[in-house]
């Protein structure tokens, strides 16, 4: 069942009542752009005074997959959405069979969510991505038959690299991980760059011109992000018809986040797909004319879809709380960062930092992208999130 509203008796406001699973960063720029259309967002997370509440100013605490709070959060509000795949599919395809209104649906959340399935799904799509089989339990011979250089997943709940390990040879395989997975081959890519594509349920599909993200080394966390991506117009526009390709096989509705290989041969591979607003997306804020948070509730709503079109180049850099530290958040070269010209710090609220964790990112605007990168590269040296305690 998708939400309808009465759209020739006007909209009563709140335009809409939405109901977002998961409270961290994502779940916050949803709210701000839910406010800006008249909507209000009652957030489900099970800490209390989550990034996300503090802008919607409801919160209902309480576990992502708990059936009794899912229900709660259906009974306040009209739409259920949310920032995270990696919850229990099973109270909202209760809900949903009792007509409550879930976007994504369950069934797209059911397939992305795992590894496997959404490989699968690609697959049988026609989609192109690398080769894999699945891997009930790690098994030596197994790998050493598919061949390495490979690249194990867990089938769930990996996130930011957790869950993926990358082998390159043989004498990579004590590194397994020893849950339920699938192997692909590694690519070797020329670049990983991604595409926001929206749809609504009326089928209206936009796609969000094509940014190139750079991972640091080993962390496999997103280090700077670039839009547009640095690549010719030819492969830019097939980049963003896989993307439309891949969100329209799965009849998806809201704004997914497509990241895909470009290969040093020339050819492009979808390399996972995320049910959600997406880390390479945060620049559209400042950069687009319609953001992709914005875009995800008009494509909830059914309502018609923004222009995805990019007014400045931007390069994004992720403020991830300095190894070493933990506690309360102390921020080091804010002014430093300010004063470089075209930037936009944003802070997430988090209470408490720890190595690595997404605390806030920074968008610099420039009209030629490459001192936009250069700039990037001088907010990361400038900003740092440390802690109160040293670990
Ligand atoms: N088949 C592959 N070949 C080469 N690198 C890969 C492959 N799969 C993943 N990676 C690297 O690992 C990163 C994380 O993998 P991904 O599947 O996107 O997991 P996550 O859910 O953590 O984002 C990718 O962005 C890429 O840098
Ligand atoms: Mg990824």
């Amino acid at each position: 069942m998708s939400f309808s509203i009465e759209k020739d008796k006007g909209y009563a406001v709140p335009v809409a009542r939405i109901g977002v699973i998961g409270g961290g960063q994502l779940g916050l720029m949803l709210a701000r752009a839910s406010q800006r259309l008249g909507c209000s967002c009652v957030i489900l997370d099970p800490l209390s005074d989550s990034p996300a509440a503090q802008a919607a100013g409801q919160q209902i605490v309480g576990g992502y997959s708990d059936p009794d709070k899912v229900r709660e959060l259906a009974e306040s509000c009209d739409i259920i959405t949310f920032e995270l795949e990696d919850l229990d599919v099973k109270p909202l395809l209760e809900l949903e069979k009792e007509g409550v209104a879930i976007q994504p649906t369950p069934r797209v959340l059911a397939t992305v969510q795992d590894k496997l399935t959404q490989k699968t799904f690609l697959r049988d799509a026609g989609i192109p991505t690398s080769n894999f089989i699945e891997t009930p339990h790690p098994d030596e011979q197994v790998f050493a038959d598919f061949g390495y250089p490979l690249v194990q997943k867990a089938r769930r709940g990996g996130y930011d690299g957790r869950g993926v390990c990358v082998m390159k040879t043989a004498a990579d395989y004590e590194k397994n991980l020893p849950v339920a997975s699938l192997i692909e081959k590694f690519v070797e890519a020329e670049k990983e760059i991604s595409v926001l594509v929206a749809r609504n349920p009326d089928g209206e599909c936009k796609a969000y011109p094509v940014v190139e993200m750079v991972f640091v080394e080993g962390q496999n966390v997103l280090d700077v992000l670039l839009a547009p991506a640095r690549i010719n117009d030819g492969i830019a526009a097939e980049a963003q018809q896989l993307g439309i390709k891949t969100v329209e096989a799965l009849e998806g509705v809201g704004i997914f986040g497509v990241e895909m290989f470009l290969t040093k041969d020339g050819r492009l591979l979808v390399n996972e797909v995320a049910p959600r607003t997406h880390n390479s997306g945060h620049q559209s804020i400042e950069a687009n004319v319609t953001d992709q948070f914005e875009q995800h509730v008009r494509a909830i709503l059914n309502m018609p879809l923004g222009e995805t079109e990019q007014l400045s180049p931007a390069a994004m850099v992720n403020l991830l709380g300095e190894p070493g530290f933990e506690g309360r958040p102390v921020i080091r070269g804010m002014n430093e960062t300010l004063a470089i010209a075209g930037v936009s710090v944003h802070l997430y609220g988090k209470a408490v930092t720890k190595p690595y964790r997404k605390m806030g990112h920074v968008t610099v605007l420039d009209k030629d992208i490459q001192k936009a990168l250069d700039k990037a590269e001088e907010v990361k040296q400038a900003f740092a999130i440390e802690g109160e305690h040293r670990l």
